[in-house]
Order: C-alpha cells, then sequence, then structure tokens
C-alpha cells in the first residue's frame, strides 16, 4: 500500500477522545496548546480485520469472562515463526496486560528487594521505574552516540555488572529510543556475559516488528542457536504494531520449565486478573490480517523519516539525527546550535511541540529529543517547520 493510499484511509483525529497523547497535554507539559509527537502511539485506524474482528465481538453484546482459545496461540505462533523463524510453543506462553505490567511481574517474581538490575540507556523510561519503584538497585552501563548510531560498550557493561553483583537485565531489543536494532553478534555478546555472571534477562522485544533495510530482529531466546534461551524471559505484543495499547493485551514466553514454574506460582498469589476479551481478539486479527497494514505504515514511517533527516540537514546543519535501524522513535540531538539547558525553552516554548526529552531516558542525554513518527506526514512537517523557522530566529 503506497503512502497517501495508507494515509488517507487509516489517519484519524484523536482529540477530545481522552488519548494521553493528545488530551493530557496541560497535565503532563502545562500547555495544551502544543502539537504532540511524543508517546509512542499512532494517529491511525488499526487494520481493518482489527475493527471487523471487534466489531463482531461487540455487536454480541455479551462480554462474559472468556479464555484465550487455541488459535490464538497458533496466530501468534506463524507470526513469530514466519517473520522471526521462532517457533513459540504454547506451553511456554503466559497473557499479561501489558509490557510494563509483566516487567514488575518479572521483578517481583525473579528478585528481591536491594537486588542489582542494570539497564543501558537512553532507553524507555519505565525501565527505572520498575526498578525504582520495586528498591531494587539501578545499575547502568550507559551506550554511546557513534555518530548517529547507539552503541554498547560491552567492557563497560560486564564492569558494571561484575562490581554490583547484577541479577536483572531488562534488554529492549530493538531499542527504544535511539533506533537500534541490536545485531546478533551484539546480544550474544551481551548474553555470553549475562551467563558468565549467571544474569536473568528481561528481553522487552515489544518493537520487533519494526526494522528497515538490511537490519533484522532476532528473538534473545534464538541467539547463537538458543545457546541462553533458557534464562530469557521474552514479552512482546502487538500494541506498538498495530496501535492497540489501550486494550492492554501482551505475551509472555518463557522457555525453561523451571522459571515457568516460578512465574505460575508468583502469579497464582499475585496476577488474579482475567483476561480482557478484545485485548486478545483484536491482537489475534492483527497478526491474521494486519501484514499489508503494517507494510504500508511502515513506509509512512520511513517517508516521515527522511523528511526529518533531508530538511534537518538542509536548513540546521548543527542538528543530528540519529540512525533509524528500527522503532518509530528516533532521537535528535540539538547540542549543536543549544546548550541542554534550553532545549526545552526552545522546543516547549518556541516551537510549541510536545516530545520526550532525552533527560528522561537517561541523565546523560539532556539535550536530545525523541519523536514519534508513527503519524500523518502533515505533522512531521509541521514539527520540523516549527523546528527550522525557530532556528531561523535564533540566528
Ligand atoms: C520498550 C517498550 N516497552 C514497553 C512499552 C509499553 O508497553 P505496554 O503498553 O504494553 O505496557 C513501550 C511503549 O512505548 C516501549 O517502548
Amino acid at each position: 500500500m503506497d503512502i497517501q493510499t495508507f494515509v488517507d484511509r487509516y489517519y484519524v483525529e484523536r482529540k477530545n477522545t481522552n488519548s494521553t497523547k493528545w488530551d493530557l497535554l496541560e497535565e503532563r507539559f502545562g500547555d495544551a496548546d502544543l502539537l504532540p509527537i511524543w508517546v509512542a502511539d499512532m494517529e491511525f485506524k488499526a487494520p481493518d480485520g482489527v475493527i471487523e474482528a471487534l466489531t463482531e465481538r461487540v455487536q454480541h453484546g455479551a462480554y462474559g469472562y472468556s479464555f484465550i482459545p487455541d488459535t490464538y496461540y497458533d496466530t501468534y505462533s506463524n507470526w513469530m515463526e514466519s517473520r522471526f523463524g521462532y517457533k513459540v510453543e504454547k506451553e511456554w506462553c503466559r497473557p499479561a496486560t501489558g509490557v510494563v505490567s509483566a516487567l514488575y511481574w518479572f521483578m517481583n517474581c525473579y528478585t528481591e528487594e536491594g537486588d542489582a538490575v542494570i539497564i543501558t540507556p537512553p532507553v524507555y523510561y519505565p525501565f527505572f521505574n520498575v526498578i525504582k519503584d520495586l528498591d531494587r538497585k539501578l545499575v547502568t552501563a550507559d551506550m554511546t552516540d557513534n555518530d548517529g548510531r547507539f552503541e554498547l560498550d560491552f567492557d563497560l557493561f560486564e564492569q558494571r555488572i561484575e562490581e554490583n553483583d547484577v541479577k536483572l537485565f531488562i534488554l529492549c531489543s530493538p531499542h527504544n529510543p535511539a533506533g537500534r536494532v541490536w545485531t546478533e553478534v551484539e546480544l550474544e555478546r551481551m548474553l555470553a556475559i549475562c551467563e558468565k555472571h549467571d544474569v536473568l534477562v528481561i528481553a522487552d522485544e515489544i518493537h520487533q516488528d519494526f526494522t528497515y533495510g538490511e537490519h533484522a530482529h532476532t528473538p534473545a531466546p534464538l541467539v547463537a542457536d538458543g545457546k541462553y534461551a533458557d534464562r530469557i524471559l521474552l514479552v512482546n505484543a502487538a500494541s506498538k504494531s498495530f496501535n492497540l495499547p489501550g486494550l492492554l493485551h501482551a505475551n509472555i514466553v518463557i522457555q525453561n520449565a523451571e522459571l515457568r514454574r516460578q512465574f505460575d506460582n508468583y502469579a497464582g498469589q499475585h496476577i488474579k486478573s482475567e483476561k480482557n476479551i478484545l485485548g486478545h481478539i483484536a491482537t489475534q486479527a492483527a497478526y491474521e490480517t494486519g501484514e499489508e497494514w503494517l507494510d504500508g505504515l511502515k513506509s509512512v514511517i520511513l517517508s516521515n523519516f527522511d523528511y526529518l533527516k533531508t530538511q534537518l540537514a538542509e536548513h540546521i546543519p548543527e542538528v543530528k539525527v540519529c540512525k533509524l535501524e528500527g522503532t518509530y522513535l528516533p532521537m535528535i540531538d540539538l547540542r549543536g546550535f543549544l546548550a541542554p539547558e534550553d532545549v526545552k525553552d526552545f522546543i516547549q516554548g518556541k516551537c510549541k511541540l510536545a516530545v520526550d526529552y532525552g533527560e528522561w531516558f537517561g541523565d546523560a542525554y539532556q539535550g536530545y529529543v525523541r519523536l514519534n513518527l508513527a503519524t500523518h506526514p502533515k505533522f512531521v512537517e509541521e514539527a520540523v517547520n516549527r523546528i527550522v523557522t525557530e532556528y531561523k530566529k535564533l540566528k
């Protein structure tokens, strides 16, 4: 599907629909009059097949307790196998009401208060929250921006694990923000270090469906022919890929039977919620019918990225745009023409944009902002125009 067709068919106005992204600007940013290009959801309707499946269920009219049928697992396994070569068995799977919920469950289930947990900033800020909220010890191995490509210093990663006696690593793969798709070589180096120091790994792979060009996603349990699968707690979802996050459904995959037993034991005591019927119906329909839609969306994202990159390169040579190997959430580095502490005033006060600030993903990244490109091109154009116009006024 070409870009214009996708946009014409699926663009939808979200203001005044109780949208966190559009209708909580005053509360989150102190200014209701901003153009929102922050939080990771979209201005696009879900694939037709999802809307049809949900409509059918809604029209049925009875919303009693329900279970997740075997066909759901067949569909999910097909998606994982056809896209990533990962044949997921039903018995390894557990439903979750969201990826972030699963992070809290894992942390409670597999670690104790005071245990050290490592993450690799700049990284999705709920990773910091789950560690702090549950009184674990936060350990970081900051990534380095090598000319727009964020890379992990593996020596630093190992050193931080060793000196803090780290018990758990939260891997974000593909990585949000910064748009990195980890290569299998990089993943193997990380996982080998985790194995050497007996560190358990949560693999948050919610962005698995967004990779571009030669960059391919490798599910962590497949790395090195499955060598590390026994220490991996995988969680992914269709929610980022198909704009379903409000339906609260995600997939946990645990291959290791003993870790699964521990999880079930924990869940038996602490996770007593039923399933959200609409969440798993939408997910199944998305995996069954959403392929063409997803390809169309990815073309929109790449075109938006191309616009962002070329316009900024032409008008503001001091801005660096990170490479987009995956996700739809690139960072741009504004430190070439602004002091880090002035970025907020420029972006929010002058350009009137709501973005995710670099420092939300790690102290060292003040001066960067993260933009959400899964949107109508007119919003990306408007955001870039405002940045360029305000930049010219500064000069
Ligand atoms: C890396 C990552 N994990 C988890 C989430 C949120 O997942 P959920 O809405 O299922 O809690 C996001 C949303 O942007 C994300 O980027």
